[in-house]
């Protein structure tokens, strides 16, 4: 549609704005008002002002209109495919263990190096349209399978460059705290000092970096060494946050909660001093049940407490070859109610409002008006439906900044 300025008209609007009092921030029989590619007004048809009567109208009927979704934690950007280690943890072999033995994370990193920009880039815009094709507007891209100051750039262009090569907005976020490369295998500190703070700088100089990620684990970085990387962060104005209580508890999230972090993410192992702590900061909790059920995690995130302590859940695919080699959000969101018991109205703010403050975003995620016009309409009838089917994508078309896309 090439018409700027146009209204909306539909059977069902989850607007996922927390200010509504419905569920979803349901609305029926409603109209949503686009100009220049923003919301103006959203609401009951019968109320449209009638200073947009005469707007043209574009119909959608008995379909259903959400935020269009947002992806807030992928490795989207990835060399080579790591199937020989999915077939060894189907035999018994743990995740930490492949890791220590030098595969996992490593095995990425090797893959990665060895790949030109546009081999990573056409691998990765696969899985982006898988994303694309179910209603995604917005994808957090990491950097971490570099782990030299190269590649970490190369990785950073090619998220980058996804954003010129689709219709689709992407964040970064440098990771150059993922893993210990090969190279300094048994000295981390040299590692963070030599090459990841550096390459933190420099890419930053480069106007690569939206904000600054780490892996807190036994097999990763301690918390000393994630504040040390935060630090700079923050010197550089840049938001950080943090892979925490995945594995283990370290008190990684409470760290980053002391540097306001927008997100922690995995905290199977989180506790409630660790829940209290995000809560205060206003830290999100960013649930990744697609790599719980990869690695066939059994202990489950703090889900009670973090609603106890109306902590915002955000979910993401993780999308990665290792953890979670899975590209789509609507699995995503069921697993969400299956394996970790979210409501499927909490599994759609996941991928919504609560994953654009997962990215500090505040211009996109519901709607209402002032945001961004970035939207999902459905072949559906309830919310509900997007998290209970499995292998059926219901969507009818992806609005991106007012645009069909
Ligand atoms: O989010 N936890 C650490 N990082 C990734 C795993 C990446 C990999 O296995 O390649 C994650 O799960
Ligand atoms: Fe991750």
């Amino acid at each position: 549609m090439k018409t700027q300025t146009y209204i909306l008209k539909c059977q069902t609007v989850a607007t996922m704005d927390p200010t509504l009092a419905a569920a979803y921030g349901l609305l029926t029989d409603a109209a949503i008002v686009i100009e220049n590619g923003f919301i103006s007004w959203v609401g009951q048809h019968a109320d449209l002002p009638k200073k947009f009567n005469s707007l043209m109208v574009k119909d959608f009927a008995d379909r259903l209109i959400t935020p269009a979704f947002i992806d807030c934690h992928t490795h989207i950007v990835a060399g080579g495919n790591r199937a020989e280690e999915f077939e060894m943890r189907l035999t018994g072999v743990s995740y930490a263990d492949i890791a220590k033995a030098g595969g996992g994370i490593i095995s990425t990193v090797k893959a990665t190096r060895s790949a030109t920009e546009d081999q990573l880039l056409t691998s990765a815009l696969q899985r982006v349209d898988a994303l694309l094709a179910e209603g995604v507007s917005l994808i957090e891209v990491k950097s971490g399978y570099g782990l030299d100051v190269e590649c970490e750039l190369k990785m950073l262009r090619v998220a980058r460059r996804i954003g010129n090569s689709r219709n689709i907005r992407v964040v970064t976020s440098f990771l150059g705290a993922h893993a210990i490369p090969p190279e300094f295998s048994g000295r981390s500190d040299e590692y963070l000092n030599q090459v990841c703070i550096p390459t933190l700088k420099r890419a930053h100089a480069e106007g690569l970096v939206d904000a600054v990620d780490g892996f807190c684990e036994t097999i990763a970085f301690s918390p000393a060494q994630i504040a040390k990387l935060f630090d700079v962060a923050k010197q550089l104005g840049l938001p950080v946050k943090l892979h925490a209580e995945q594995l283990t508890n370290l008190g990684g999230s409470a760290l980053a909660a002391s540097y306001a972090a927008l997100s922690v993410d995995h905290i199977e192992y989180l506790d409630e001093a660790g829940v209290k702590a995000i809560a205060n900061s206003g830290t999100v909790a960013t649930l990744l049940p697609s790599a719980f059920y990869t690695l066939k995690e059994t202990q489950v995130p703090p889900i009670d407490l973090l609603r106890k302590h109306n902590v915002p859940m955000a979910i993401a695919t993780d999308c990665n070859p290792g953890s979670s080699p899975n590209s789509s959000l609507l699995l995503t969101m069921n697993m969400a109610c299956t394996l970790f018991n979210l409501t499927p109205e909490e599994s759609l703010a996941g991928v919504t409002g609560n994953a654009a403050l997962a990215l500090g975003l505040q211009d996109t995620g519901i709607i209402k008006p002032g945001l961004r016009a970035d939207l999902a309409i459905w072949n559906v009838n309830q919310p509900a439906e997007l998290c209970y089917r499995l292998g059926i994508n219901n969507l009818a078309q992806r609005i991106l900044g007012g645009h069909y896309a």
